[in-house]
Order: structure tokens, then C-alpha cells, then sequence
């Protein structure tokens, strides 16, 4: 079968930068995105393609370049479903808030809205594309609600995760490492997979696209983000031995990384990752071998978090400290609020758990992050219901330039590893501050000996 029509349900972080890829690079192609969301259907339909939703590195060219030609955003899911051969489901998958597995399961329930509407709204046989990253065996419930509930047409399910990441969307979409197709191995599963292979065939090499069994696929994504996460986790804790020791970890992850078999990405120490993603996969990975009974591959790998939680706590605490015990009425600046450079993205930003920490210790917060409002960081910290709405309005100053955000400070602390801040004037940043003026370096971006040159008490992340 020669695909010619694709909907994606989900027009997020990863539906919209991942269609418009597809579109961009199959222009024999009509692909639709569509989202309940119907504000956030607007703003991809901007006329002006630097005001879409999602802010990534040369994606407002690629929606350029597509968008009105095979590339539609639209609320009409119905439509969509009806028209489509191949349909995506890219919706969120969060952590459980209520009810069974609270705190630690994936909430299935978006995932299964899709299905139930797939299965109304179907005439025809379709491929439905599990996008989204779901449990191990996610397949087999959206299977039985198609088969249960629909209009007697048969339906293949595939398993095609995605491993892009916020701010290298568009490279890591252009050049995967690997596509990953996960499918039954019925010749009609077969059928489904060699059709999906033959989308990514337009601009990926055979070579780089994987096939599996759906088990394997739907595993090998929650696989992949629990070692990715275990690893920065793994050089955070020799952070606190190396402030401890005398040694410095970033000459420990140069020295540790040069051995081909462990290899240098993913080693940068920091405050804490972030992300919509790594906490929730982690989490949902331990309740899965808890439902299983398999309480040791549980407990290992909750440690990943347990780890990252008290990087962001210790970063907090070691601020507090340094400033003589006490942040009551002193302005700390953050230099950066999204989880990672080149997004604007917040979901987990360590930058929240730090600033709740320190307004609960009465600090007032002032704020620069290039690509992140001031209701957003706002919204943030009010998702959290730690304090009021109106308690966190006092504590939080936004300013649209680093300078005005760090002048009158008592310490600075860099959340984000925005490229911007390592250029920044220092020397004048110094001059405007109270003094002793300390520099919390939570990216490792800095050099130590230049900043305390001018004058800053500099705090890397293990040195
Ligand atoms: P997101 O919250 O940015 O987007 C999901 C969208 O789905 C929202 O706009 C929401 O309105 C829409 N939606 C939910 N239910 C719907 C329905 N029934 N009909 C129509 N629209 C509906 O989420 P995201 O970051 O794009 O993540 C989506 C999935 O991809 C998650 O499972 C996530 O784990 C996974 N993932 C995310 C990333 C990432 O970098 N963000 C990378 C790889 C995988
Ligand atoms: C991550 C994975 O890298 C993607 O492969 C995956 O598709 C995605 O999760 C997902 O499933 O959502 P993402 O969270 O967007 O991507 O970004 P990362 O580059 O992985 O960074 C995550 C967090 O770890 C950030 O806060 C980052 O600053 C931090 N990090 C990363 C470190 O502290 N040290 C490092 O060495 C690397």
C-alpha cells in the first residue's frame, strides 16, 4: 500500500515538529495534524511562522515551506481520521494524578479517547501509529477498543517511538540515529510496517530503520530514556563526591567519556534534568516491573529519580547556605528557566523546584530566560500549590535582558544553558551586584577562573 494521506492526532511537541518533517521531506503526501486544543491549532496556523506554538531551531522554515501545500493544521479530528490511511497518536501520556498507580502510571486515558474515536469514525481498513510513549503492551488495549468498538474494519496497529529532543527537533528528525517500527508479524502487520518503512524511506537510509515486535518497540522507548536519564544522574552523584573530594567532575566525565565503550554524551552534571519526559517514562518503567512483581528492577531504576530530586534540592540548599544561612528579601536572579537551551519549554525545568525552594525560604526571584513569559514561570510555580497564586506573584520579576534582571542582586544562579550567557558582558553584571556577589553555576558553562577574575564567588556543579 502506497501512503498518500496521514493524520497525526496531537499537535505538540513531538506531533508538530514530526509531521512537519514528514511533510517537508514527502511532498506526495497530505499530512494533517490535528488537536483538541483549539488555540493551539491557531497559533500553528499563524500567518506568521515565527509565532507558531513550539519554538525549535529551524522549524518555523520547515512549517514555512509546507504548511497550505501537504502540511494542514486543523480542530476537525473527525475528518481527519476519516481521510487518513495512517494515523498517528501523538497525545501526552502523563503521570497519573488520581486513582491507581497516582504519582507513578502513565494516564492511558488520552491514548484511549484516540482509539475510541479511530474505531467510530472509521470506514475503511487503517494503520493506526502509536507516537505517543506508552507501556509495554499499550498495543494490545488499543487493538481490543478498535476491534471491540468498531465498524467492522480491520485495523494494524504499529509501534514507531520517537527519540527526538526539545531543541534538536529538527536535526534529530532529519537525521535519526534509528526509526524504530514495532509491528505484528502477521503478513498484514508486515504489510503495515514495509508501508511505514517506505514514509521514512523518502529521507532515512533502510540501514537506520529498525524492525521489531510491538513489545519490543513500545519497551525499547521507555528502555532508551531510562538509561539516557540514568546516565546524567550517574555523573550528578560523582558531583557531590567531587565537591567532597577535590576532584572536578567535568574533568571526570572527560576522563571517564574517552573510554569508546562508556563514550563522552550525556555526562554533563548539572542541577537536575528536566523535561516533560525522563521523570514520567522513569516512573511509569517502576510501576510496570512493580505490577509485575519485579521489585529489585524497580527499585533500580527509582533510583534515577530519587538521584535527580536530590540534585535539585542540594543546588537549593547549597545557595542558601552559601549566602550566610539566609535568602530572606534577597533578590537571586535566574539566568534561564526552560529545562534545556533552545526550547521553550518548562514541563520539570529544575528551575522551578529551585525557585520554590528559595521563595520558601522568602527570596524574591528575578527572572531572564529568552524564550520563556513570565505567566508561564508563573504557571509553573502555581502547579506546584506550594503557596498562593498572589504570594507567588510577589516573589517572581521577570525582565526581558539579563542586565536589568541581575543588577541589585545578592547571587546569580544559571538554570539554562542558553549559548547567550557565556557572552555576556560579566564585568558589568559584577559591578551592578551587592557584593559579595556569588555566581551558582548550575550548566557547568562558565569558567571559574574568569568570573572569579572580576571578582564573583563562583559555585560550579561538582568542582
Ligand atoms: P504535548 O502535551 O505537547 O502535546 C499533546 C497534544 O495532544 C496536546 O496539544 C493535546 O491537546 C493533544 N490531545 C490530547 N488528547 C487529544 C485528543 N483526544 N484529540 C486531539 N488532541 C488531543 O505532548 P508532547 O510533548 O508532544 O508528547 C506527546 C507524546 O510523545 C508523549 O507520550 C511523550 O512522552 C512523547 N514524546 C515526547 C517527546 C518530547 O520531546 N516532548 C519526545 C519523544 C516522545
Ligand atoms: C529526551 C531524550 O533525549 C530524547 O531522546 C527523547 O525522545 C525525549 O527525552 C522524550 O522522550 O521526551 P529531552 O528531554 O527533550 O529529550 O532533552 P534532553 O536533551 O534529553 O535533556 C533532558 C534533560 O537532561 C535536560 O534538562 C538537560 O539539561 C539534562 N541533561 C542532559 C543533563 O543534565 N546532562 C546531560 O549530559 C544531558
Amino acid at each position: 500500500m502506497e501512503i498518500t494521506k496521514i493524520c497525526c492526532i496531537g499537535a505538540g511537541y513531538v506531533g508538530g515538529p514530526t509531521m512537519a518533517v514528514i511533510a517537508q521531506k514527502c511532498p506526495h503526501i497530505q499530512v494533517t495534524v490535528v488537536d483538541l486544543n483549539e488555540q493551539r491549532i491557531k497559533d500553528w496556523n499563524d500567518p506568521d511562522t515565527n509565532n507558531i506554538p513550539i519554538y525549535e531551531p529551524g522549524l518555523s522554515e520547515i512549517v514555512a515551506e509546507a504548511r497550505g501545500r501537504n502540511l494542514f493544521f486543523s480542530t476537525e479530528v473527525e475528518k481527519a481520521i476519516d481521510e487518513a490511511q495512517v494515523i498517528f497518536i501523538s497525545v501526552n501520556t502523563p503521570t497519573k494524578t488520581y486513582g491507581k498507580g497516582k504519582g507513578m502510571a502513565a494516564d492511558l486515558k488520552y491514548i484511549e479517547l484516540c482509539a475510541r474515536q479511530i474505531a467510530k469514525v472509521a470506514k475503511e481498513n487503517k494503520i493506526v501509529v502509536e507516537k505517543s510513549t506508552l507501556p509495554v503492551r499499550t498495543a494490545e488495549a488499543i487493538k481490543s477498543i478498535l476491534d471491540n468498538t468498531g465498524n467492522g474494519v480491520q485495523f494494524q496497529i504499529l509501534s514507531n517511538p520517537e527519540f527526538l529532543a526539545e531543541g534538536t527537533a529538527v536535526t534529530d528528525l532529519l537525521n535519526p540515529d534509528r526509526i524504530l517500527i514495532g509491528g505484528d508479524t502477521t503478513p498484514e502487520g508486515e504489510a503495515a510496517i514495509n508501508a511505514l518503512v517506505n514514509v521514512y524511506a523518502n529521507w532515512v537510509s533502510k540501514d537506520k530503520i529498525l524492525t521489531t515486535n510491538v513489545w519490543s518497540s513500545e519497551l525499547s522507548k521507555l528502555t532508551a530514556n531510562a538509561f539516557l536519564a540514568q546516565r546524567i544522574s550517574s555523573i550528578n552523584a560523582m558531583s557531590e563526591l567531587c565537591e567532597k573530594t577535590g576532584a572536578d567532575v567535568n574533568e571526570v566525565a572527560k576522563a571517564i567519556g574517552m573510554d569508546t565503550r562508556i563514550g563522552p554524551k550525556f555526562l554533563k552534571a548539572s542541577v537536575g534534568f528536566g523535561g516533560s519526559c525522563f521523570q514520567k517514562d522513569i516512573l511509569n518503567l517502576v510501576y510496570i516491573a512493580k505490577s509485575y512483581g519485579l521489585n529489585e528492577v524497580a527499585d533500580y531504576w527509582e533510583q534515577v529519580i530519587i538521584m535527580n530530586d536530590h540534585q535539585k534540592r542540594r543546588f537549593s540548599n547549597k545557595i542558601v547556605q552559601t549566602l550566610y544561612n539566609t535568602v530572606a528579601d534577597k533578590k537571586i536572579t535566574f539566568l534561564g528557566w526552560a529545562f534545556k537551551k533552545d526550547t521553550n519549554d518548562t514541563r520539570e525545568s529544575a528551575a522551578i523546584y529551585v525557585a520554590d525552594d528559595l521563595i520558601n525560604e522568602q527570596a524574591k526571584i528575578s527572572v531572564y530566560d529568552p524564550k520563556v513569559s513570565r505567566n508561564k514561570m508563573l504557571a509553573d510555580l502555581n502547579y506546584l500549590e506550594s503557596r498562593s497564586v498572589e504570594e507567588n506573584n510577589n516573589a517572581i520579576l521577570a525582565f526581558d535582558n539579563p542586565y536589568d534582571a541581575c543588577k541589585g542582586s545578592h547571587a546569580i544562579s544559571i538554570l539554562t544553558e542558553w549559548d547567550e550567557f557565556v557572552a555576556y558582558d560579566w564585568q558589568k553584571i559584577y559591578d551592578s551586584m551587592h557584593k559579595p556577589a556569588f555566581l551558582f553555576d548550575g550548566r557547568n558553562i562558565l569558567n571559574a577562573k574568569e568570573v572569579e577574575a572580576i571578582g564573583f564567588v563562583y559555585k560550579g556543579i561538582g568542582s
